[in-house]
């Protein structure tokens, strides 16, 4: 009797920490692995940038989210709904929440495979909104390359199903309820210059030139479809 009294204490002495290890484990975000290797984008996003990018940038984004989160009610939600709520949280949860959220769609809507075109419905929503693909093309790259500072350009379907062009500031994205333009987000590309800076230097007109030869429509398609 004495031995398991003295284990259960020895239990209740480890439980505030076996709390605080379930809590960290699966009430935080997480860092997504990449679907393809740092090379993968080569030559158009050279391995080191894409290793610099998502092992230090994009962890540090996260691990910084679940600091600024730590002991808040926001702690169980999700992303999307923190963002959706922003104007209610600190600018650390607005830093960080940002670029967590960014980053992890940033990689998704890049591929190896990527390049081309889009095909289908999506396609067919991009000519009847901009003209043209290369329509498109030239306005998303303006509005990337005209992002003054450090930003991200996307492509949108707005609350009527609309596509529409757009660029936010540092970390900010559509999604934030402070966005002068809000939607759902269906491409994204980082034009801070950690994001290309290595291979092109101040030529981030050549970098967005590039990117288009990445873009994975098959994903884009796929947010394009879930938005409508
Ligand atoms: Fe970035």
């Amino acid at each position: 009797m004495k031995f398991i009294l003295q284990k259960l204490k020895i239990w209740s002495n480890f439980t505030p920490l076996l709390i605080l290890i379930i809590k960290s484990k699966y009430m935080s975000f997480t860092l997504p692995d990449l679907t393809y290797g740092f090379n993968g984008l080569e030559p158009h996003i050279d391995a080191r940038t894409m290793e610099i990018h998502h092992d230090l940038h994009h962890n540090g984004y996260t691990n910084n989210l679940n600091k600024a989160l730590e002991g808040t009610d926001a702690a169980n939600s999700s992303i999307e709904d923190i963002l959706a709520n922003i104007s209610n949280h600190s600018g650390a949860v607005r830093n960080n929440g940002g670029g967590y959220y960014n980053h992890c769609m940033f990689w998704e809507v890049m591929s190896p495979n990527g390049g081309g075109e889009p095909t289908g419905a999506l396609a067919e929503d991009i000519t009847a909104k901009f003209g043209s693909f290369e329509a498109f093309k030239t306005e998303f790259s303006a509005a990337a390359a005209t992002r003054f500072g450090s930003g991200w350009a996307w492509l949108i379907v707005d609350a009527t199903g609309n596509l529409a062009v757009t660029s936010t500031a540092n970390q900010d994205n559509p999604v934030m309820d402070i966005a002068e333009v809000k939607g759902t987000p269906i491409l994204c590309v980082d034009v801070w210059e950690h994001a290309y800076y290595l291979k092109y230097q101040n030529r981030r007109p050549e970098y967005l030139t590039n990117f288009f030869n990445v873009i994975n429509w098959t994903e884009v398609s796929k947010r394009f479809e879930a938005a409508k």
